[in-house]
């Protein structure tokens, strides 16, 4: 019981500190000159933190996604409605912002 609450508020504390990060870099997600969403620019500021750079980092258990076999529709239905210890982004980025971070992804992948 113990160590349950111990990891719940180790929990809940890391999606605060995440909640306060991205808030602070919310400009990131700005679109890009020309009017286009940058996908690279809003994967560094919400995603690299758990999943790195290069998709593999895997922290608190977040899946590689270079490895990963999800359709692009599929992607977008984690990052929008989020899964398991991965916040949901429904609220953080628009659906073009959230297109655009896919695309993104689906560029980091190895594996088809
Ligand atoms: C707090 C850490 C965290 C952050 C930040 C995060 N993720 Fe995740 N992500 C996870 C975890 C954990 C999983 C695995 C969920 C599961 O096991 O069901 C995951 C899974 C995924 C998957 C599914 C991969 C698969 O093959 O099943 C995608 C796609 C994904 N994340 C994309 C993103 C994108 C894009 C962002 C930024 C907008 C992001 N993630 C931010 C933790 C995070």
């Amino acid at each position: 019981m113990v160590l349950k609450h111990a990891f719940f508020f180790t929990a809940l504390s890391a999606v605060l500190i995440l909640s306060c990060a991205s808030s602070a870099e919310s400009d990131a997600a700005l679109p890009a000159p020309g009017g286009r969403v940058n996908g690279a620019k809003i994967f560094s500021t919400y995603c690299t933190l758990c999943h790195g750079k290069d998709g593999k980092l895997g922290l608190s258990d977040a899946k590689d996604l270079s490895i990963s076999q999800l359709s692009k529709d599929e992607m977008v239905a984690v990052v929008t409605n989020g899964r398991a210890t991965m916040t949901p982004y429904k609220n953080v980025l628009s659906k073009a912002e959230i297109e655009a971070v896919v695309q993104h992804v689906r560029t980091l992948k190895t594996v088809e």
